[in-house]
């Protein structure tokens, strides 16, 4: 598969890297030098590739959007910051019949925990005396803050608490690849769940299975999770 990586930092670097050892061929379609590029000159660019990558920042995050839509290419959207724009995003990949799979964080074990966290949820849920609460600790030079991963624990748990009653905090320091912790406290214990990325590699690995999965698709807005359902069922079966 021909892949057209948007964004070349730490990300698509190791997007870069595994997908070559997969077979895959990679082509660099757009860094912060191209900022100024409007949707239609980056759609232009996208000429001849089967899926595009995006791990860029969130102010691109539509453009990059809008260029693959334009050229009917399948996206893995792996930026994290832009949920404000959820709505306008899918309006714009349904407007043109094409397709994008996104998520806060790809790997599998994150997604596991979020699961995990989804159930724990529903029983503390039932006893009242039950606070939850979300810490995460990420590298000094992560820009948004609480991470999209935190952001979609708060949302798990939101479908049992108000959301503005459940705490985030959030620290950025050295070279953290990525710690989530979920906690919930009464007045005689509390329980602890974390998820802790020892290495990017994971989230590359779960670019990738993206990648392959939406270029098979098409059409359609996907949450990582709904990859996720098929990988776990096909392991029941
Ligand atoms: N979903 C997940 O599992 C997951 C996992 C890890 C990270 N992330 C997210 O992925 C994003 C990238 O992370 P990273 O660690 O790779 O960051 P990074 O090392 O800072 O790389 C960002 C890349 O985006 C490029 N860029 C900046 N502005 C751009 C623009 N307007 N158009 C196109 N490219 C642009 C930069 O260009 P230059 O090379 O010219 O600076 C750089 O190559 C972040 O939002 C991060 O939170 C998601």
């Amino acid at each position: 598969m021909k892949i057209a990586l948007i964004g070349y930092g730490r990300m698509g670097k190791l997007v870069q890297a595994r997908a070559r050892a997969q077979g895959h061929e990679t082509g660099i379609v757009a860094t912060s030098h191209d900022a100024e590029l409007t949707a239609a000159e980056l759609a232009a660019r996208l000429r001849g590739y089967a899926v595009a990558v995006d791990f860029s920042v969130a102010e691109a995050v539509t453009r990059n959007v809008e260029a693959c839509a334009l050229a009917r290419l399948p996206l893995v959207e792996g930026t994290t910051g832009w949920d404000a724009q959820l709505d306008q995003v899918r309006r714009t990949v349904e407007q043109h019949g094409s397709a994008l799979v996104y998520g806060a964080n790809f790997s599998i074990g994150a997604n596991l925990f979020f699961r995990l966290v989804a159930h724990a949820a529903d029983l503390f849920a039932a006893f009242a005396d039950y606070a939850p609460f979300i810490e995460e600790a990420h590298h000094a030079r992560k820009r948004d803050a609480p991470s999209g991963t935190a952001l979609k624990l708060r949302e798990l748990l939101a479908r049992h608490w108000p959301v503005e009653t459940i705490s985030v905090a959030a620290t950025r320091a050295g070279h953290i690849p990525g710690t989530h912790r979920v906690g919930f406290d009464a007045l005689d214990d509390q329980i602890l769940l974390q998820h802790e990325a020892r290495t990017r590699e994971g989230f590359a690995a779960g670019a990738l299975l993206a990648a392959e999965w939406i270029a098979a698709r098409r059409r359609g807005v996907y949450e990582f999770s709904a990859l996720m359902d098929q990988l776990i069922s096909e392991r029941r079966r």
